[in-house]
Order: structure tokens, then sequence, then C-alpha cells
């Protein structure tokens, strides 16, 4: 039988060396908050509790993890990480397992996790890694035979210490009874006066309990983001590892160092991505979408042979078939483009329906707007759909034609198939079938003679 599994998640930190305003485990990764990248890997564990070591001060920890079952356990002050996890232990059995994370390891995975669990031993565990800078970690000092002796923090650590290169990635897993029995003997006689977490390693090497390294296959994977160089470092490999989950489904991207992610993308086969393009929130891709370059998309659903083009940015949209957007084609939440349909450059399109084959090609707004098929938006059209108080409705019908710079003052209704003069400014419905101009007509002034200079 297994023991229960509880995991703490140290996040009480101050994040000094961030200099932000922001708490540490809040500073964002691939759009997400640190501490929410390490929660949704803990819960890929399916443990029997998670418990988050945080500052009562910092009341923006616990809102922004809101979504989740956690018990937390205040830590103020901060004394260390060792005192950190003594927090946490009143809330946790007797008979479970402790799992130790960082808030600030983004890049964490389950699968690194569950060798850990599975490495046979009834004493402790430390998840180890393999750098070639080992600058600023924990160092890890071995036996003859594997034991680990201690872990030697790079303040404290001897010129012969600081050459080791094998470091303390800070998750730690035991027995809750050989935890805490550790915990109790930690002194804070360090460079820090903290009371560390890694000093429970050399306690418990003294008292004879076993204590085991496990070494990570990919060490990039265990950093932890300290300061803005550090966070930068890991946003970068998140991207590359989330363009090479895209190239694995089978998109083509133009240069994967210049595609970001920063949520999650369905996609299909044969999609293309060109450079530059900013994938946020939940993006899904159909067969043969081809994306320009410079594109933002944030939640977005695209049909499959959607092609965006250069330097559009799209947000809560969908496409519900094969449709043309852009180039610089700024589309807003709640607007649906259906088959054949083309929002074209300068064109902004907001709570907007776009019947099949209808096209507005060049610079208009249309918004709060239901467009029928086969409809045809003339250059700088735009809906008049707020009244400074309140939003209202444009309807065009199915095969509507409107000319060039119209104004349509909402609420207004085209009906099908009529066609609206070029510089018009509607404000009435206009009927269906017929042909409605609200401009003055156009005179010529014969006697008309430019003024001269005196
Ligand atoms: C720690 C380890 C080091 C390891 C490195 C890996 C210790 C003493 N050192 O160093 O061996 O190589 O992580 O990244 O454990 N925290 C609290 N309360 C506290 C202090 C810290 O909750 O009182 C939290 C922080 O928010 C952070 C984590 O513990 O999430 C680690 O603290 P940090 O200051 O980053 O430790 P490092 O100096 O990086
Ligand atoms: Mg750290």
């Amino acid at each position: 039988m297994h023991k229960p599994l509880h995991i703490i998640i140290l996040a009480a930190g101050a994040g000094t060396r961030m200099k932000s305003q922001v708490p540490k485990v809040l500073q964002t990764v691939g759009g997400r908050p640190m501490i929410i990248h390490v929660l949704g890997t803990a819960m890929q564990l399916q443990p029997a509790g998670v418990h988050v070591v945080f500052n009562p001060d910092v009341p923006e920890v616990p809102a922004a993890c809101a979504a989740y079952d956690i018990t937390w356990a205040p830590q103020k002050p901060q004394l260390g990480t060792g005192h950190a996890v003594q927090q946490a232990m009143p809330g946790i059995p007797d008979d479970a397992d402790v799992l130790v994370l960082y808030g600030d390891i983004p890049l964490l995975e389950g699968d690194v996790l569950q060798t850990l669990i599975e490495a046979p031993t009834t004493g402790l565990k430390v998840l180890t890694m393999d750098v070639a800078n080992p600058r600023g970690y924990g160092r890890i000092v071995r036996d003859g035979s594997d034991g680990v002796t201690g872990i030697v923090e790079e303040r404290d650590a001897t010129a012969a210490q600081k050459a080791i290169t094998e470091v303390n990635s800070g998750v730690i897993l035991g027995p809750r009874k050989v935890l805490v029995s550790c915990l109790d003997n930690l002194a804070s006689d360090n460079s820090q006066s903290e009371y560390y977490l890694t000093d429970i390693f050399s306690i418990a090497y003294m008292k004879g309990i076993e204590t085991i390294g496990v070494v990570a296959p990919v060490a990039d994977d265990l950093e932890g983001a300290n300061d803005r160089i550090q966070l930068a470092e890991l946003e970068r490999r998140y991207r590359m590892k989330k363009a090479a989950e895209l190239m694995r489904e089978g998109v083509q991207l133009a240069d994967p160092q210049r595609v970001d992610v920063r949520g999650s993308v369905m996609a299909g086969s044969d999609v293309y991505i060109d450079i530059n393009v900013i994938l946020e929130g939940d993006v899904s891709l159909g067969d043969g979408v081809h994306i320009g370059p410079g594109c933002v998309l944030t939640n977005c659903q695209l049909a499959a042979g959607t092609r965006v083009h250069a330097y559009s940015v799209l947000e809560g949209m969908r496409t519900t078939g094969a449709c043309e957007i852009g180039p610089f084609a700024r589309v807003r939440p709640g607007t649906e483009l259906m088959q054949g349909s083309k929002v074209g450059n300068f064109v902004e399109a907001k709570n907007t329906s776009l019947g099949r084959n209808s096209k507005a090609s060049h610079l208009s707004y249309l918004g709060d707007s239901s467009i029928g098929d086969g409809v045809n938006i003339g250059a700088g059209t735009i809906t008049c759909n707020y009244d400074g108080a309140n939003k209202h409705r444009t309807v065009i019908e199915d095969d509507v034609f409107i000319g060039s710079d119209t104004q349509l003052v909402a609420p207004v209704t085209i009906g099908e198939g009529a066609d609206i003069g070029a510089g018009s400014t509607i404000t009435k419905d206009a009927p269906a079938g017929k042909l409605t101009v609200s401009r003055a007509r156009q005179v010529t002034i014969r006697s008309w003679k430019r003024p001269e200079k005196k």
C-alpha cells in the first residue's frame, strides 16, 4: 500500500531579487503565474493534499490560486525554507509521504517527480541536477557510496564544495515522520541566519537515515527564477518547449524561436505559423490554417483553411469556415466569420457576425452587427453603434451592397438586396432591393472664380 502523498509548495519568500511589487511566484511564464504552473504539475500526481506556504501579508497569492483546492499555511516571519516546511506540517497526517516543491520552478514536469517518488528508500530523497554553472545553488555533497552527506549553500560552501556541479533542485521527498524529526534539529547558524531545509540531509545522515539524490534527466526543467534574467531564460525555454509540442502535432513553424505560446493550442494538420506570432489563452487552429507574421491571437477558434495575414490582432473570435483576415485587421470578442468571408486591411470588427462570402475589405468599423451572406461593405464604412450611453445593433441582410464611406447609425436595418450609395449617413431603415442614398446632390457652380491675392 502506498502512503498518502501530501505536497508542500513553498511560496512565502519575498523574491527581493526580482525588484518587483509583484510577489515572485506570481511573476508569469508563458502568460501564467509561476505558481499556477507548479500547481498544475502537482495535481498530475493526484496528491491527498496540497499545502502552500505563503506570506499572509501577500493575499494576492491565495487569490491567484482560488481555482485550486489548497490548504494555506501562513509563514510570518520568513525564517528560511526549513522553517517554511515546518509551517505546513500541522495540516499533514503522520503516515504521509511529503513532497516539497518551490513555487518558482514553473517548467517542472510530472514524470520527473514520478521518478523521484519511485526511487526506493525509507529515508530522504532529493532531486538533483547536473549544471554547467552551479552558482547560487546548494551543492550536493556525497559520500563514497553515493549517499548524500549534506547540501551546502553557496554562501556557506568552501572553495572545494563550490566546484561541485551537482546541485539541489529544491525538490525533496520523505516520510513526514523522518522530515519532522530532522526539522526539529535545524539551527540557523549560517551566513543568512535562516533555517535551511537543505540541512535536513546532513542531520538525517548523522542519524543513520538513508539519504539519496536522484539526478534529473533534464536539469533545465528544474531551474528556478530568482531574478528577471532567470525569468527571461525560463520564458525562452518555455517557448521552445511549446514550439516543439506544436511541431510534434504537425504544425510548421517558420522559426521555432519566434513563436510564443502563452496558453493551450490545439492544431490540426498542415497549419503554418510565420514568425513573431503570439498565441494566448485557448486557441484552436483547424487543418491548413495559415497565420502570417506578427499576428496576436487570444482565445480564438479558426476553422480549417482560414488565412490570417500579417499583423492582425484577433481576440475572442471564431471562424466557422475558411476565410481571409488582414493584413492589419483587428477582430474583437464576439465576432464570428463564416465560410468565404473577408475582414481586410484596417478593418475592426467587434461582436459582429459576418455571413458567407461577405466582405469588408478596407478601412471599416463593424460593431454589434449582424451581417448576412454575400454582403459587400465598401471602404470606410462605419457602424455608429454607440450613442454615448448605449450600444445598438446594425442588421444588414443578405446580398446588400454598402457604398464606400457610409455611416450606419444604429439601430438600423438594411433590407435584403438593398444598395446604399457611397457617402451616405443612414439613420432610418433602408428597404430591400432599393437604392438608398442620403448625400446631397452634386452641383457645379458655373460662375465660381478662385479668389486672387491682392
Ligand atoms: C534554494 C535552496 C538551494 C537550491 C535552490 C534551488 C535552501 C536553503 N536553498 O535556494 O539549495 O539549490 O533553492 O532553486 O533551501 N521560501 C519560503 N519561506 C522562506 C524562504 C523561502 O516560502 O522563509 C520559498 C521561496 O518563496 C521559494 C523557495 O522557498 O519559492 C526557495 O527560496 P529561495 O530564496 O529562492 O532559495 P534559493 O536561494 O534559491
Ligand atoms: Mg530560488
